[in-house]
């Protein structure tokens, strides 16, 4: 019997461009490989894909910290990563980063398509301000006594030792990890993408996957706990890319990351000679299929915030 044979787009999670691998990066990697080479035997082909990870505020800070301009920290542990990647014969077809011409390229033509099809809206929000930094405060970035128990050193998002959920302006007595001094409340506006208008949509894509049962439980409670709309853009000083039609505001590193996915594949076929576009082979109807590799601290990312992207910007969804 002769089965016609798939395309397979396959990636594992992009690992971020301010340190060196660590065992986890490498049992994923060596898990996508296996997987890979034995889709391979099978007949199939696999285009296998990953990058480094280069934007947002820990990488911006780690440049900071070793005095060189971010994009040359991001260069350095990309080739650092590939080599690491390369001595355990991992055999990607493209290893590339998120700061890369075509990630920036893709990345706008994502937020422009779901903008023209009414998924991004503006809103004000109130956020920490580290005024000697010059820093709206990232959840990490800030420290103080949690809201509900008091438990002192308690960072923005969450406490440690009762597991109350908050939001950093109602921790009592916030100090900036930088300056050491109590941060201010700072208004800025915010661009958010529409979740909420697309909870059926995610609804239908989870229904149609191949997700295992214990993923799609996990995602369940999500919906229980009820969407929000997602922020996805940042105030400068950011390392990231310019929003379109902003002078200071930088999309969120998680809105560009999964898109450098779609901008690693551009660059292997452009390397190839290869005459089509990352898009042709993402576009709806394409017969590729698209496969991720990650880890469970990151299924909210691909299985909720990435298909609903996807489909905002008529892109084909990953199985
Ligand atoms: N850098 C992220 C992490 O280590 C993973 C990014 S995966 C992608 O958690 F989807 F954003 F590409
Ligand atoms: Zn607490």
């Amino acid at each position: 019997m002769t089965m016609k044979k798939k395309e397979l787009i396959v990636t594992s999670a992009l690992p971020y461009a301010n340190g060196p691998l660590h065992f986890g990066h490498l049992l994923e990697h060596i898990q996508t490989d296996i997987w890979v080479r034995s889709q391979r035997i099978l007949g199939n082909h696999c285009i296998y894909l990953c990058a480094s990870d280069a934007h947002g505020t820990p990488i911006m800070m780690k440049a900071e910290e070793e005095n060189i301009a971010p994009e040359k920290l991001v260069d350095k542990y990309m080739k650092a990563h590939k080599k690491t990647l390369e001595a355990f014969q991992v055999s990607h077809d493209c290893y590339y980063q998120t700061h890369s011409e075509e990630n920036k390229k893709y990345s706008e033509l994502i937020y422009n398509t779901a903008l023209e099809n009414g998924y991004i809206k503006k809103q004000n929000i109130k956020q920490l301000y580290d005024k000697d930094k010059k820093l709206f405060l990232a959840d990490r970035y800030v420290q103080g006594n949690c809201p509900k128990c008091n438990a002192p050193d308690q960072y923005g998002d969450n406490c440690d030792v009762c597991g109350a959920k908050y939001e950093a302006t109602e921790l009592i007595n916030p100090l900036s990890i930088f300056s050491k001094k109590p941060p201010v409340i700072k208004d800025s506006e915010h661009l958010f993408f529409s979740l909420t208008k697309l909870e059926a949509e995610i609804k239908k894509w989870i229904d149609e996957s191949s997700l295992q049962e214990s993923v799609i439980n996990k995602l369940q409670e999500w919906f229980k706990d009820g969407l929000m709309d997602w922020d996805i853009s940042r105030d400068a000083p950011y390392f990231g890319f310019k929003i379109p039609g902003f002078e200071d505001k930088f999309f969120y590193v998680w809105l560009d990351a999964p898109i450098g996915y779609i901008g690693t594949l551009e660059k292997f076929l452009k390397d190839s000679k290869n005459k089509a576009s990352a898009k042709d082979l993402w576009s709806e109807d394409s017969r590729h299929e698209i496969y991720h590799f990650i880890g469970k601290d990151i299924l909210n990312f691909h299985a909720l915030f990435w298909p609903a992207l996807l489909h905002a910007a008529e892109f084909k969804k990953t199985i």
